[in-house]
């Protein structure tokens, strides 16, 4: 099990890295055009650089931004040639016809794929089948469409592992916390997260309420005990007080 961050966001991906829980980052190009606008290659190369500087050469997923096949091959020579030097670059296909073509011919160049936009089994099936190193199943997307988006991912992982395919699962299209969960227990190898889900992940009101009783207990046992006067014992002394 791995989280991903899904993200092209260079502050959330450093603070993930800060905390070292982050196995990967995916990106597409909906998630770059959250980005203040600028040079893609830049933004991709910066995205590079952080993961360098944190000693964390992570899976980088970045997507084709096309659907004409020749412009395809274009970008994948593009990327090959501006990211190629980063390891471990995946390059984002969509499933579809051509795109199995394109993805062959990325794995035959020495690349790797992650092939994204899967809502069904059969696709997940024929990405692994062309070679893709991960497949990523839109679970968000897949129930909109009022399909068990748990059970396409159950039926994936164990043909997957019948078969003994090395292709790895990757839950993205995560709308609530709930689904990581979900996605994780119907057999998601790696779940990519919406970064602002994160701290909600790590948080629960009884531990707030655990962590704050702690704090007050030791606080209260270490103050000062406060000086009590003595009753009066006469009413005269109390006159007099
Ligand atoms: C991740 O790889 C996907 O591109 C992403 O999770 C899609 O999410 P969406 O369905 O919210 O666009």
């Amino acid at each position: 099990m791995k989280l991903f961050v899904d993200s092209a966001n260079l502050y959330e991906i450093e603070e993930a890295l800060k905390r070292g829980f982050a196995s990967g980052i995916t990106t597409n190009p909906s998630i770059l055009s959250k980005e203040q606008r600028r040079d893609f290659t830049m933004h991709i190369r910066d995205i590079i650089e952080l993961l360098r500087r944190y000693d964390a050469p992570l899976p980088l997923s970045v997507e084709l931004f096309t659907t004409d096949p020749a412009d395809m091959t274009r970008q994948v020579e593009q990327f090959l040639s501006d990211f190629g030097d980063y390891d471990n670059l995946y390059i984002k296909v969509p499933i579809g016809w051509p795109e199995l073509q394109v993805i062959h011919e990325i794995r035959r160049l020495g690349g790797r794929v992650n092939c994204t936009c899967c809502m069904s089994f059969n696709q997940a099936i024929m990405a692994a089948s062309a070679g893709a190193n991960y497949v990523s199943l839109f679970w968000g997307r897949i129930r909109d469409t009022g399909y068990d988006a748990a059970s396409v991912v159950r039926q994936v992982k164990e043909t997957f592992r019948q078969t003994g395919c090395s292709t790895e699962i990757i839950v993205g299209s995560i709308r609530q916390m709930i689904d990581v969960s979900e996605a994780i227990q119907a057999g998601a190898d790696i779940v990519t997260v919406p970064p602002k889900f994160f701290p909600e992940m790590c948080a629960h009101p009884k531990t707030t309420e655990a962590v704050a009783q702690f704090i007050r207990d030791f606080q209260e046992w270490t103050a000062e005990p406060a000086v009590v006067a003595a009753p009066p014992s006469t009413v005269s002394e109390l006159l007099r007080r």
